[in-house]
């Protein structure tokens, strides 16, 4: 159709065009946050999230193997998945941005696996870290939900590289 972009072979797909692509599938935004064995904590903001099974409770989403805390989440037994409210995108600048310390004055309580919790967002789901896999250039780590909770605010979401809001909450 026209103004379409072609599809080619996939031995010459280009990352870059290939994202461009992919990002018209509008998601919403999270954080998931871990802590290890030594203490350490991690957050790292994935849209990449999303449900697999109710029976048991499954969800995933995929980590790229080369992000500095990547170590963390593969050690830690834990990992709390936030969904992102519409007010909360300097969460998802927060935790996207890299830093040494992305949870410097930042509130947060201690869940299961002393996972960092942080609050204000549209739901939280703590899990334990049941699988991990081989995705290419990501792993994709499966959690088995065992404390959720949520609430009736209105989700942040991302489309096309930006920032979007529900219309029904502007
Ligand atoms: C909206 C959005 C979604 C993202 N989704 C993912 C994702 O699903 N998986 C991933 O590995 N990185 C994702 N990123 C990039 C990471 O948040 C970013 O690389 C982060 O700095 C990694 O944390 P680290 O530097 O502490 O390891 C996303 C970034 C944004 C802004």
């Amino acid at each position: 159709m026209r103004g379409d972009r072609a599809v080619v072979a996939p031995s010459v797909i280009e990352a870059r065009e290939l994202r461009r692509a992919l990002a018209g599938f509008p998601t919403g935004v999270t954080v998931v946050t871990a802590c290890n064995a030594a203490g350490q904590i991690a957050g790292v903001t994935v849209n990449s999230f999303c449900s697999v099974s109710l029976a048991p409770p499954l969800l995933l989403w995929c980590l790229s193997k080369t992000a500095p805390s990547c170590g963390v989440f593969t050690d830690a037994s834990h990992f709390a998945i936030h969904v992102l409210a519409a007010d909360q995108q300097h969460l998802s600048k927060r935790f996207s941005s890299p830093s040494t310390d992305k949870f410097a004055g930042l509130e947060f309580d201690t869940g299961l696996g002393r996972a960092p919790i942080i609050g204000g967002a549209v739901a939280t789901f703590e899990c334990r870290h049941v699988q991990q896999h081989d995705g290419g250039d990501h792993l994709i780590l499966i959690g088995e939900v065992e404390r959720y909770n949520y609430s009736e605010r209105h989700p942040l979401l991302f489309h096309a590289g930006d920032y979007d809001i529900p219309a029904k909450s502007r």
